[in-house]
């Protein structure tokens, strides 16, 4: 018997996830949301997966542009997560922001502290979601504290 999406969502509240910003570019369009459902999955070849609700409108940049970005965030970068999660103002997630156009094209977001830029390799159709797979083409480590979602707040790690 299966699990209700109540049970599903307090489930997952116990589990802490590092705070992304994926993105991805078609032509000239640019598109980018928050995500914390990624994981790095293989080091040889380098290969990276993230989970996306089928609602999700930056599915379609990258269907048409077969790349993304997943830019990691640093603590006090609440803002930036809660800008590219809100669907106001979708479509000008990125006025203020600085990004580098990376190998695949995927915008590179600066204040970052880690950005992983990856070419779609697969993508996977599982219950209400997409998960992509992307062969890693460059990284660039600038440094930093993870920013952390638990729980329904974000949070910064401590030394135990
Ligand atoms: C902390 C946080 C983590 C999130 N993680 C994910 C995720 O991993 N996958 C997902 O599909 N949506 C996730 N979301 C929700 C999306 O960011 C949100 O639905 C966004 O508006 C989608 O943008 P789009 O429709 O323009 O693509 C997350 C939101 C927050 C605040």
């Amino acid at each position: 018997m299966a699990i209700s999406a109540d049970e599903f969502k307090a489930a997952f509240a116990t589990r802490a996830g590092a705070v992304g910003i994926l993105t991805a570019r078609a032509g000239e369009q640019v598109h980018g949301m928050t995500v914390t459902d990624f994981a790095g999955l293989s080091v040889d070849p380098p290969l990276l997966l993230v989970c996306l609700d089928k609602k999700a409108n930056t599915l379609g940049v990258i269907e048409r542009g077969g790349c993304f970005a997943v830019n990691l965030l640093a603590q006090g970068q609440e803002d930036l997560s809660n800008k590219f999660a809100s669907k106001k103002d979708e479509w000008s997630r990125f006025d203020g922001v600085d990004v580098d156009q990376g190998p695949t094209g995927a915008p590179l977001i600066r204040c970052a502290i880690t950005s992983l830029d990856c070419r779609v390799v697969a993508a996977h159709e599982a219950g209400d979601h997409w998960i992509y797979v992307g062969e890693i083409e460059a990284a660039v480590l600038r440094g930093g504290e993870p920013l952390v979602y638990c729980g329904g707040a974000y949070r910064a790690l401590t030394a135990s």
